[in-house]
Order: structure tokens, then C-alpha cells, then sequence
């Protein structure tokens, strides 16, 4: 798969962020930083961890949009020519391959909607997919927090928790748990600011 640097990354990031001003490119570093941490302790890519993370919401540089966010930075990193982000756009938003319990606005076109849901149902999910879609799930900021407060953040924010959200939430726990047993210990042992971001 074809990667940017961390620098074309992170220039991509800026631009996009010169676009649409918000708090969404602390969390996009906020996930770079988580991955990057957690592929560390697995003996995985450290950098195609970050550059997932850097990338994962690069679609909003369209704007506040929902869903749509997921196929823009996917069409995006496509042109670039860089195929590797453009997979973190595309999966990141499912964790358990469940098109409908998207959290927030389907402001999807049919055709659009059709070219996730082929990309979903196509893709095996490998570790550094899984690292996107859980450094989403523990973002606070540029840090993490418990994933508990993160998601249940998330659906407050979006008045959104449909009766698919525990099977999201389900696979977000799977994925915490399988990367916790692989390391040998707690998730949050990496990342000493939680405490403070969880409870303070
Ligand atoms: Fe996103």
C-alpha cells in the first residue's frame, strides 16, 4: 500500500483544517498519537499507524458533513495516489462493518452509498484498521480517555444511539481486548494523561 510521509501528512492535515476550522484536527493528531503508541507495544508500523491516524478524517475538509466525511478523504488520498489512508478513511467509521449504525448524518448519495458498503463488506480487517477505528474509539483532544466517556460522548453529542449502537461499542471492547491480551497489559498503561482526561 502507498503512504505519504508523516510531513505530507500532517501538510495535508493543515490544509484541510485551513478549510474547516475545529477541534477535528487535535483529534486527528489525538488518533495518529494513540496509534502510533499502541503499534509500538505490538511490533507493528509505528508510522503507517500515525499516517492512518494524521489521515482517518481528512474528508472534512469539506465542511461540518456527516457521513460523507468517510468517502471525501477517501476519494481524496485516492487522487493522491495514496491508497494506504485512503482505506483508514473508509473503515474507520465501521468497526464492525455495520453501514446503518453510522453515528451521525447518512448524507451519503445512493452511489455513494454504494461504494462504502461494497468497500466494507470487501475489506478483512487487519491490525492497523483496527488501530484507526480504536484510537477513534479513546481520542480526547490530542490524548486519550477512557473509551467508555469517549463513546458515550460521541452519542450525546450526535443525539444519536440507535439500537445498533451496543454491537458497535461491542466491537470497539473486542478489538481493546484482543490488542490488550497481544501486549501483555492494560490498554491505558500507555497513556498516562487518561486518569486526567477521564476524571478531571
Ligand atoms: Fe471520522
Amino acid at each position: 500500500m502507498v503512504y505519504p510521509t508523516r510531513e505530507e501528512a500532517l501538510a495535508l492535515l493543515e490544509w484541510a483544517h485551513g478549510l474547516n476550522p475545529g477541534p477535528w484536527r487535535e483529534h486527528s493528531l489525538g488518533v495518529a498519537r494513540a496509534g502510533e503508541k499502541i503499534a509500538e507495544a505490538l511490533g507493528l508500523d509505528a508510522d503507517r499507524a500515525w499516517i492512518n491516524g494524521c489521515m482517518h478524517d481528512i474528508g472534512r475538509f469539506e465542511g461540518p458533513r456527516g457521513m460523507h466525511h468517510v468517502i471525501a478523504g477517501y476519494d481524496l488520498c485516492v487522487e493522491k495516489g495514496w491508497d494506504g489512508p485512503a482505506r483508514a478513511c473508509m473503515v474507520h467509521s465501521f468497526p464492525n462493518k455495520d453501514f446503518e449504525g453510522y453515528t451521525g448524518a447518512h448524507d451519503v448519495s445512493a452511489e455513494e452509498e454504494a461504494r462504502i458498503r461494497a468497500f466494507i463488506a470487501g475489506c478483512a480487517f487487519d491490525d492497523y484498521d483496527r488501530l484507526v477505528q480504536l484510537g477513534d474509539a479513546i481520542s480526547w483532544g490530542d490524548g486519550v480517555c477512557l473509551m467508555e466517556k469517549r463513546l458515550v460522548n460521541v452519542v450525546m453529542r450526535y443525539n444519536d444511539m440507535g439500537p445498533r449502537t451496543l454491537d458497535k461499542w461491542r466491537a470497539w471492547f473486542a478489538i481493546k481486548e484482543d490488542f490488550e491480551r497481544r501486549m501483555g497489559r492494560s490498554l491505558y498503561s500507555l497513556f498516562p494523561e487518561a486518569a486526567e482526561n477521564t476524571l478531571g
